[in-house]
C-alpha cells in the first residue's frame, strides 16, 4: 500500500480520450470552468436548472430555505419520486427499454423493461397500502440484490413510505437496532440469498430480531432461494404476520396513482457509523436528493440510451440507493444489478459479465479493484472488454498503483476514470472528474463538483495553502444534503456542524464537517486522505470504533476493549482489537475466535476483527483517555509481539514515543 507521500507525488495527467469528449453530454475543461463560475456567482440557479429536468407535479414557491444547519430545497414543491424514475419514460421509445438488467449467482438471467419495472412497482405500493402503510410511516428493507429490492424502494417511494434499506450482511442484532430506532412497521425481506454458492438465509435473522421489535407488524416474504435449496424450506412462518411476497402481488392492481409528496417529504433513513457506538439514521428528502442525484449521474457516468450501466454496490449502501436504484432510473438508463459474490465461481465472475451483457459503464470500490490486481490480469484477459468506455470508483482513497491498473487492465487504456469522493450523508456525489471535461490524476478525486462548495480549511474555516492538510469541509448547502439524523437534530448539528468555530470558540452552524481529513494541490485538486474521527472504512464499509468495542464489551470474557485500523494492502483498513480480559479469563486462540464470531453477531461479518490482541492493561492519559494513537501504530507495527502486550510494554512505548515527538 503507498502513503499519502506518494499520492502527493503522482503528477501524471490523464486527459479525456478525445473520442470520449466528443460524445460526452458535458465535454471541454473550459466548458466545465464556466460552469462551475456560473454556479458559484448563483448556486441556487444552476440547481433550479438541474431540478426543472424533472417531474414536478407542483411547482416551488422557494428555492432554498437555509437556517443553519437545516436546510430546505424547492419549498412548497410537489414530487413523487417513483413517477420521476418509471412514469415519465413510459411515453416514448423508452417503454419498451431494459430497466433492470439482473444476474443471479447460479446464473439466470432478467430483464424488466421500464413498463414491466412500473407495473411491479405499482402492485407492489398497493401491497403496501394493502398492509395498512401508510406516507410516512417506516418500513425495513432486507433484501438480497435482486430486482425486488429496487420494486420494493420504489413501492415505498410512490406512497410516500420511507424506507430503510439495512444491508443483507448485517447481523440480527443490528437488524433490530435499526428497526427500532426507526419504529419500522413492515419489514420486507427474503426467505434467502446467493453468496458463494451458499444460501445466505434471510428471514431466519429477520425472525430473530422481530422478537424484540414491537413496532413491526408485518412482514413481506419474497421467495427467492426456497425451491431450489432443501435448507431453506424448514422456513419458520409467523402466521398472520408473515405473507409471501408473490401470493400479495397476485392479488393487487397494476395501476396505484403516485402520491403528490412534499419536496421535503422524507424519502429514506440509511443508518451508517459515526464516531460513537450507535449507528445514526441518516434522513434523506426527496426533491433536492432526486436532483442532485439525476444531474450527477447523467454527467458524471455520461449515461446515453443505449448504455449498459453497472454499479456493484449492494443496494443496502449509499451507493445502492443513488446510483444502482435512483440516478438511473431517473435517467431513464438500463441499470444491472448482480446478486453475489464477485469471484463465484471463478475470479473472472465480473469480467465475464461485462463481456456477455456488454456493459458500458462500470463503477466498483478502490478495494474490490486491489483485490482483483492481486489476483492477476489474466482474468480479465480472458474476456472481451471493449464495450466499457468509462469507469468509476467510490468509497475510500484510491492508490495511484490500483488507479494505473484499472485504466489499463480493465479500461484497456481508453477508459477516463471518474474517483467520486461523497457519502452517506451527501446522498450524492460531491468531488469528482467529468469524464469529457476534468483531466484526472489517479489518486485525486479532482475538483468538486458544479454548485458544491467544498474546501480544505483550519479549525477556524479559514482555507489552508496548497500541499497543506486540514479538514474537508462544504460550506454551502446543497440539494441532497441530509436534513437530519432521524429523531435526533442535536446529534445532527453536534456531529457535522461543532469541528469548525469561529475565532470565538463558537460552532459555525453554517460550514458541514466531513469527518474527511484533505489537501488541495497547487491546481485546486482534491486529495482525499482518510477519516479524522473514529471512523474505520474496511473494505469500503464504514464502521465505528466505538461500534466494535461495544460489540467485544458486551461478551463476559472482556473487561475492556479499544479497536483501532491499520493499514491493509486489500481492505484498505483492517481491524485490529485490543482486550484486556476479566478476571478470571486467559488468553487463548479459542477465545480469539470466539470474540471474533460474537463481533460478527452483533454486527456482521463485515466487523469481524482480523486481529485481536490480549493486553494486561490499555495505555491512557493521564485524564484516562486511550491512547490510541500509539495503539494504531503498534496494530500497524513490529513494536511489540508476543501473546500479552503488559503495561511496561506500553508505557516504554509511551516514552519512546514522547521523545520521538520532542525531537
Ligand atoms: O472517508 C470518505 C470515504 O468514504 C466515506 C463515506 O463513507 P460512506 O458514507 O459509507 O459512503 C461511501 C460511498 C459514498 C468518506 O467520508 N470516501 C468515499 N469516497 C471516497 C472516499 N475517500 C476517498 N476518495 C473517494 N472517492
Amino acid at each position: 500500500m503507498d502513503g499519502i507521500d506518494v499520492l502527493l507525488k503522482e503528477r501524471r495527467l490523464y486527459r479525456p480520450p478525445s473520442q470520449f469528449q466528443k460524445k460526452a453530454h458535458l465535454s471541454g475543461f473550459e466548458v466545465l470552468e464556466e460552469l462551475r463560475r456560473k454556479a458559484r456567482r448563483d448556486p441556487e440557479a444552476f440547481w433550479v436548472s438541474a431540478a426543472k429536468e424533472l417531474f414536478w407535479i407542483k411547482p416551488w414557491r422557494k428555492v432554498l430555505d437555509w437556517k443553519p444547519p437545516f436546510a430546505q430545497w424547492f419549498v412548497g414543491g410537489k414530487i413523487n419520486l417513483s413517477a420521476n424514475c418509471l412514469d415519465r419514460h413510459l411515453s416514448g421509445a423508452r417503454r419498451n427499454k431494459a430497466a433492470i438488467i439482473w444476474e443471479g449467482e447460479p446464473g439466470e438471467i432478467r430483464t424488466l423493461t421500464y413498463q414491466q419495472l412500473y407495473s411491479e412497482v405499482c402492485r407492489f405500493a398497493n401491497v403496501l397500502k394493502g398492509l395498512g402503510v401508510r406516507a410516512g410511516d417506516r418500513v425495513a428493507i432486507y433484501m438480497p440484490m435482486v430486482p425486488e429490492a429496487a420494486i420494493a424502494m420504489l413501492g415505498c417511494a410512490r406512497i410516500g413510505a420511507v424506507h430503510s434499506v439495512v444491508f443483507a450482511g448485517f447481523s440480527a442484532e443490528a437488524l433490530r437496532d435499526r428497526i427500532n430506532d426507526a419504529q419500522a412497521k413492515l419489514v420486507i425481506t427474503a426467505d434467502g440469498s446467493y453468496r458463494w454458492g451458499q444460501v445466505l438465509r434471510l428471514k431466519d435473522a429477520v425472525d430473530e430480531a422481530l422478537r424484540s421489535c414491537p413496532s413491526v407488524e408485518k412482514a413481506v416474504v419474497l421467495r427467492r432461494t426456497g425451491a431450489a435449496s432443501p435448507e431453506a424450506s424448514d422456513l419458520a412462518w409467523s402466521e398472520g404476520r408473515d405473507h409471501w411476497w408473490h401470493e400479495l402481488m397476485a392479488r393487487a392492481s397494476d395501476r396505484c396513482e403516485a402520491e403528490a409528496l412534499d419536496s421535503e417529504h422524507p424519502l429514506f433513513i440509511l443508518y451508517t457509523s459515526g464516531s460513537t457506538g450507535k449507528p445514526k439514521g441518516v434522513l434523506h428528502t426527496t426533491g433536492g436528493y432526486l436532483t442532485q442525484v439525476t444531474l450527477t449521474a447523467k454527467w458524471i457516468f455520461d449515461l446515453r440510451d443505449d448504455d449498459v450501466y453497472w454499479c456493484t454496490a449492494d443496494v443496502g449502501w449509499v451507493t445502492g440507493h443513488s446510483y444502482v436504484v435512483y440516478g438511473p432510473l431517473a435517467n431513464g438508463a438500463t441499470t444491472f444489478m448482480y446478486e453475489g459474490a464477485p469471484l463465484h465461481p471463478s475470479a473472472d465472475r465480473f469480467w465475464s459479465m461485462i463481456a456477455r451483457h456488454r456493459v458500458n459503464v462500470f463503477y466498483t470500490a478502490p478495494t474490490a479493484i486491489r483485490s482483483f490486481m492481486r489476483l492477476g490480469e489474466q482474468w480479465p484477459a480472458k474476456h472481451d472488454l471493449s464495450s466499457l468506455r468509462l469507469l468509476g470508483t467510490v468509497g475510500e482513497p484510491i492508490n495511484p498503483q490500483a488507479w494505473l491498473w484499472y485504466h489499463r487492465a480493465i479500461g484497456g487504456g481508453r477508459c477516463p476514470i471518474v474517483d467520486t469522493w461523497w457519502q452517506t450523508e451527501t446522498g450524492a456525489i460531491m468531488i469528482t472528474p467529468l469524464p469529457g471535461a476534468t483531466p484526472a490524476k489517479p489518486g485525486s478525486a479532482t475538483l468538486p463538483f458544479p454548485g458544491i462548495d467544498a474546501d480544505v480549511v483550519d479549525k477556524n474555516g479559514r482555507p489552508v495553502p496548497p500541499g497543506k492538510g486540514g479538514y474537508l469541509v462544504i460550506r454551502r448547502p446543497w440539494p441532497s444534503m441530509l436534513r437530519s439524523i432521524y429523531g435526533d437534530p442535536k446529534r445532527y448539528e453536534d456531529q457535522y456542524f461543532s469541528q469548525i468555530t469561529s475565532p470565538d470558540g463558537s460552532r459555525r452552524r453554517d460550514i458541514y464537517f466531513t469527518g474527511d481529513g484533505a489537501r488541495k494541490d497547487k491546481d485546486g485538486y482534491f486529495w482525499v486522505l482518510g477519516r479524522i474521527d473514529d471512523v474505520l472504512n474496511v473494505s469500503g464499509h464504514r464502521l465505528s470504533t466505538m461500534e466494535v468495542e461495544s460489540a467485544l464489551v458486551s461478551h463476559p470474557a472482556v473487561a475492556e476493549a479499544a479497536v483501532v485500523g491499520r493499514p491493509d494492502e486489500i481492505q484498505g483498513q483492517a481491524i485490529t482489537a485490543f482486550v484486556t480480559l476479566a478476571g478470571g479469563r486467559s488468553p487463548s486462540d479459542g477465545l480469539k475466535d470466539e470474540l471474533r464470531q460474537h463481533v460478527a453477531k452483533a454486527i456482521g461479518s463485515l466487523a469481524r476483527p482480523s486481529e485481536i490482541r490480549f493486553s494486561e492493561t490499555l495505555p491512557k492519559t493521564r485524564s484516562g483517555k486511550i491512547m490510541r494513537r500509539l495503539l494504531r501504530e503498534i496494530a500497524s507495527g513490529e513494536t511489540v509481539r508476543g501473546d500479552v502486550t503488559t503495561l511496561e510494554d506500553f508505557s516504554v512505548l509511551a516514552r519512546l514515543q514522547s521523545q520521538g515527538e520532542e525531537e
